[in-house]
């Protein structure tokens, strides 16, 4: 009988981790969650920028399952989750350019800001997918 309830506890703990719902603590300063981003973004480069420089922690689909992902001590994060259609534009723009903990800087490396609303767009895309 004890037995049994280890299974089960193991068996949700392994289906709560595998649906990884769990939101990521970093939170955006106030300047930010109030900015707008009025660049009108490309889908297309935006995938293109996407697969060259978050994929590998993000997963293609942005599940957080990305190849380095595992090395992390946090959590990318699950762009489908409903906490994340939550985020508006100004906190998506910190978090993806300038980062926070194990979150790099893109600052430099995306520097134009039609890139990075590109780059939003197609996150935001990732979100809607189910
Ligand atoms: C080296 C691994 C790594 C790379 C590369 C990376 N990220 Fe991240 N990202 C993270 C980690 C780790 C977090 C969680 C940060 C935290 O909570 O402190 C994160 C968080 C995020 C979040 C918030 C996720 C959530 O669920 O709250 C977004 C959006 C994001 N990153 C976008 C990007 C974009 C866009 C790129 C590429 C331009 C990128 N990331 C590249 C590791 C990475």
């Amino acid at each position: 009988m004890k037995n049994l309830l280890f299974i089960v506890i193991g068996l949700a703990f392994t289906i709560s981790v595998s649906a990884q719902q769990k939101q990521p603590g970093w939170k955006a300063p106030e300047k930010y969650k109030t900015m707008k981003v009025t660049e009108k973004g490309d889908l297309a480069v935006g995938k293109e920028l996407f697969n060259k420089n978050c994929k590998s922690c993000h997963g293609a689909k942005g599940l957080g399952d990305g190849p380095k992902a595992a090395a992390m001590k946090t959590f990318p994060g699950n762009f489908t989750a409903d906490y994340f259609k939550k985020y508006n534009d100004g906190e998506l723009y910190y978090i993806s350019f300038v980062g926070s903990g194990e979150m790099p800087n893109y600052e430099k490396k995306i520097a134009d800001e039609g890139d990075k609303a590109s780059v939003l767009a197609y996150i935001k895309q990732l979100s809607k997918a189910k």
